[in-house]
């Protein structure tokens, strides 16, 4: 999986190995991907008919679970700079019989007009930016959040052991964000913050924030 920091789109580390990135995440979960990413829609409050952007999308796999969950009344977008990741994610997304709007876009400049979605979810992707990117994530999130909204942001913290996971070792580059820097991120963007805390695996976490 090679992260081309020379993107012409951003400055993040976009991920272009789609197919292994799924595996990857299928063994370093040991199996908990699906009870991880339903973790994550129930901490997110999710409700019908919400309108959902997923920053950072990857292979699709969070956005599928969503749009499921939603049924039709739900509208489910995703975003990644990464042109193999949104093929593969559109690929999933057709043999999962699921619509999904997914577009290849660095998240620093969202493709959609101003308070258009009920939750942003942000899983394991802010760690890739450096931390202007990040700012600039954060504030189209903010701006693209109707009055109301909230992002689901998970992330890794820096690790409590050395030992390094599988993900780790394969990801040379591994960030980690801190729960307090992922925190001012948001609020500095003009969100509250209004649920936060491990997220049981890895050494991941949460941080839900809304906007007024
Ligand atoms: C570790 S993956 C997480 C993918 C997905 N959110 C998940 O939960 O599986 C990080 C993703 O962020 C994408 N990415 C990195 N920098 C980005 C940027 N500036 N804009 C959009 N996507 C970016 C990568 O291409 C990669 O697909």
């Amino acid at each position: 999986m090679e992260a081309d920091k020379q993107s012409r789109t951003t400055a993040g580390a976009v991920l272009h190995g789609a197919f292994v990135y799924d595996l990857l995440v299928w063994l370093s979960m040991f199996g908990r991907e699906r009870e991880f990413r339903r973790r994550i829609l129930q901490l997110a409050r999710l409700k019908p008919g919400d309108s959902v952007l997923d920053a950072g999308c990857g292979t699709g796999t969070l956005a599928i679970a969503a749009k499921k969950s939603l049924g039709p009344g739900g509208r489910v977008c995703g975003v990644d700079a990464s042109r193999e990741m949104i093929a593969r994610a559109e690929s999933k997304a057709r043999k999962a019989g699921v619509e999904i709007g997914f577009k290849n876009s660095p998240v620093e400049l969202l493709p959609f007009p101003d308070g258009q979605f009920d939750v942003v979810f942000s899983t394991m992707m802010l760690h890739h930016l450096a931390p202007k990117g990040r700012r600039s994530c954060a504030a189209e999130i903010r701006r693209v959040l109707r009055p109301g909204g909230r992002v689901l942001a998970v992330d890794f913290a820096p690790p409590a052991s050395r030992r390094k996971s599988i993900l780790e070792r394969f990801h040379r580059r591994h960030g980690h964000l801190k729960n307090d820097e992922l925190q001012a991120l948001f609020e500095e963007a003009g969100l509250t913050i209004l649920d936060k805390g491990p997220m049981g695996i890895k050494d991941m976490y949460f941080i839900l924030a809304g906007a007024e």
